[in-house]
């Protein structure tokens, strides 16, 4: 199929080039030229594992290309995906003006009768807006070819972005017209071929509050396990071991159960905000949802609590933040962990340097104000504590005896439970985590 691909970012970049893996002609388009000139040169613009080498494999052999302009991308669509962002507003719900956008750029550009797929992830109902602005765009430029709008959430993860959008666990869709439906079944024909991938057909509106549910069920699998942490810090318990109990219970099971020191990310806050939001318009009240985000941000001040409980005042006092990435295997900032806990630290009085083996180059670029070290021993030189933010493996691989050569007190809060609490301990360090044995 002839597809184009709008917003060529983490989700629109892996999308296109999984599509002209399987064999379609993909287009992608993007109205930020930089971004399109990068990588029209053949390389990703943000760091994913393993996304050059399909860029160049489905480049060369000229399934995919870029541009920034809009004609250009969609005079030949026969199916639109819609992959720009929705941030968050300031009300808790998403931004979804860009959306919007797309949909008008569409029906101003489309030659022929189409799909629009929104692949962002948006609140159920989007699509029947969208619905909105087609019909009364179409009738205002006198258009003769119906557009059909369908939901096509997306699913992977930062980190590992190729591999599950090449071998997704599921892929969902909503549709509303066998014509719309008979093209998503096209587009992934080739992988369930291949895969046996599970499919889930469906209506828009399900198929959009699919994602939203599932984001806001994984975020509460992980705040739940925080407050179990909480209670384990308090009875002297090991929240790995409760973790790995509950775990082999098949209802549970081991997944989305890592204590530490939140969630983050372009997608768990925004989704999770954006979830909430949308149940209390249509007048539901998503009381657990507040419960969710306040024990991830509890989470933070746990680690402040701990350094409080070692440092007394923070005011002076020089901390070292182990990964600024809110997870391995990505150079994305967006609602970093790490970022917020600076900018609390910063709020005390303390001062702090940030390393990352790999999200630096954004940091310098998104937080000019931080302090970076280009180096573990450099972030560790001097400072009266660290704290592991990001548990990428070099900060995993790190030995009690660097922490102690490099610190000026032998202060470590492990805030993504990566170090053997014994091995530190003996060791003669003052080691913390999250919801383990501590020295404390
Ligand atoms: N990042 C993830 O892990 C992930 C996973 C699943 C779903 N999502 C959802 O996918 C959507 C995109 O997220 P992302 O992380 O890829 O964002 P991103 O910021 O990495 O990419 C969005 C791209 O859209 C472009 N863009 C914005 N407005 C545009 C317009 N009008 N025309 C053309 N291009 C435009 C931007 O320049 C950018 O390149 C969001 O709704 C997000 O919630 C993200």
């Amino acid at each position: 199929m002839n597809i184009t691909v709008v917003g060529v970012g983490h989700v629109g970049l892996v999308s296109a080039a999984a599509f002209a893996r399987w064999g379609h002609d993909v287009v992608g388009y993007d109205d930020d030229a930089a971004k399109v000139a990068t990588m029209q040169g053949g390389a990703p613009w943000f760091y994913e594992p393993g996304l050059q080498e399909l860029l160049s494999e489905v480049t060369e052999a000229g399934r995919l290309r870029f541009t920034s302009d809009s004609d250009d991308a969609l005079r030949d669509a026969e199916i639109v995906f819609v992959c720009v962002g929705t941030p968050p507003l300031p009300g808790g719900g998403p931004n979804l003006s860009y959306v919007e956008a797309v949909g008008r750029t569409v029906v101003a550009q489309a030659s022929r009768e189409l799909v629009l797929v929104e692949k962002s992830t948006v609140p159920a109902n989007t699509g029947r807006r969208l619905e909105q602005v087609i019909a009364r765009e179409t009738e205002r430029l006198g258009l003769e070819h119906a557009i059909h709008v369908a939901s096509n959430p997306e699913f992977l993860k930062e980190g590992a972005a190729v591999e599950d959008t090449l071998h997704p666990d599921r892929v969902v869709y909503g549709t509303s017209s066998d014509f719309a439906r008979d093209a998503l079944r096209a587009v992934y024909a080739p992988l369930v071929e291949q895969d046996g991938c599970p499919v889930v057909e469906t209506d828009v509106a399900s198929a959009e509050l699919i994602k939203h549910a599932s984001n806001a069920f994984l975020a509460t699998r992980i705040s739940f396990i925080n407050a179990v942490a909480q209670i384990c810090d308090r009875v002297g318990a090991d929240v790995q071991t409760v973790a790995e109990g509950m775990g082999h219970d098949v209802r549970i099971g081991h997944r989305f159960l890592q204590a530490g020191l939140g969630y983050g990310g372009s997608c768990f806050p925004k989704d999770v905000d954006a979830f909430a939001h949308l149940a209390s318009q249509v007048g539901y009240e998503f009381g657990l949802l507040d419960e969710v985000r306040d024990i991830n941000a509890g989470q933070r001040a746990a680690v402040i609590r701990k350094l409080e409980h070692e440092l007394w005042h923070l005011n002076g006092k020089t901390i070292a933040l182990l990964g600024a990435a809110f997870k391995p295997g990505t150079d994305d900032l967006r609602e970093s962990p790490a970022l917020h806990l600076a900018d609390d630290l910063i709020a005390l009085g303390a001062e702090v340097r940030i390393y990352d083996p790999v999200a630096l180059p954004n940091v310098e670029v998104q937080r000019p104000d931080l302090p970076r070290a280009e180096t573990i021993d450099a972030a560790l030189a001097g400072a009266h504590a660290a704290v592991v933010c990001t548990d990428w493996d070099d900060i995993k691989k790190i030995e009690p005896q660097r922490f102690l050569e490099g610190l000026a007190y032998p202060i470590v809060i492990d805030g993504r439970n990566v170090y053997d609490p014994e091995a530190f301990i003996g060791a003669g360090l003052r080691y913390h985590s999250m919801g383990r044995t501590s020295v404390a």
